[in-house]
């Protein structure tokens, strides 16, 4: 799989009204329940690797694993780098061989996030290797972004001067979307995406998909949005499962018996996030 098979893959999103989901793994467990749980919804999906997980386990480890499961996987399934802050993990993820980076550069100025998608895309288009950029910003707190506020959202005349300098290949936009946990009901902006839907001919995401009810989901979906970012709920899915499993273990846990209990749990969650997005049944 590479950048261009991810492309076709939007474009059928969007002529089909679903999603694209992407979901964030940690390890090789919450990864094999994302894989698992695609080929049994028979769907497309983006598995995705945030900075700190790149950052402890390595790009060439992530790749090595990664590239053999997209190989033998029975659906489309496209690896991808989320939210790197810096164009130097970007080439460094690029070399090692993912098919797909996002470069976030959306704390800063409009001129300077051009330039820094520009970098990206430069480096990556020769290989072929699919480039998502970021406008506006998505709340919330975490590895993924820390902004707090209320000037997240995304300007019209932004998102199509960016598209229109950089030719990034998709584009997340801040609409109200939060990474972790919403406190209240989430409120998305389907105006603006709308209007931004209409300014760009570029695939749109929609991150900090944990929360978000499933009608927002859809209707997103129905105003343009073609990839779908889920993360909190895999990682607490995992964790939570896990401490129940390692405590029903006692004081002897084996490894494959605590894991062979937890990672199931973890495809239900990523099962039904596939259907959420519509995306079963589209592989
Ligand atoms: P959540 O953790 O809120 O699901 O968001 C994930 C995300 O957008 C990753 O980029």
């Amino acid at each position: 799989m590479d950048g261009l098979t991810l492309k076709k893959l939007l474009r059928k999103a969007d002529e089909n009204g679903y999603a694209v989901p992407s979901f964030n793994y940690s390890d090789i467990w919450d990864f094999k329940a994302i894989v698992q749980a695609a080929e049994e919804e028979e769907a497309p999906v983006m598995i995705a690797s945030n900075p700190l997980v790149v950052g402890e386990l390595g790009a060439k480890f992530c790749a090595g694993f990664a590239n053999a499961a997209m190989d033998q996987a029975e659906v489309p399934l496209i690896h991808h780098l989320d939210h790197s802050f810096t164009v130097e993990m970007c080439r460094d993820c690029i070399d090692s061989g993912y098919p797909s980076v996002m470069i976030d550069a959306s704390k800063h100025d409009l001129e300077t996030n051009i330039q820094m998608v520009r970098q990206v895309m430069d480096y990556a288009r020769p290989k072929h290797v699919h480039v998502e950029g970021e406008i506006g910003k998505i709340k919330g707190k975490g590895i993924e972004g820390d902004f707090k506020g209320g000037d997240f959202l995304a300007e019209v005349e932004d998102a199509a001067a960016l598209v229109k300098a950089t030719q990034v290949d998709s584009l997340a936009v801040g609409i109200g979307s939060a990474h972790g946990f919403y406190k209240g009901k989430p409120e998305l902006n389907f105006k603006r995406l709308a209007e931004i839907n209409k300014a760009v001919d570029t695939p749109l995401v929609l991150h900090g998909g944990t929360g978000i009810p499933q009608e927002d989901i859809q209707r997103a979906i129905k105003e343009g949005i073609n990839k779908v970012n889920v993360g909190t709920i895999i990682h607490c899915t995992y964790m939570n499962n896990l401490r129940e499993e390692l405590n029903r273990a006692g004081d002897n846990p084996y490894t494959l018996d605590v894991m062979k209990a937890v990672y199931p749990k973890v495809k239900e969650v990523v099962k039904r996030w596939i259907r959420v997005c519509m995306a079963n049944g589209k592989a």
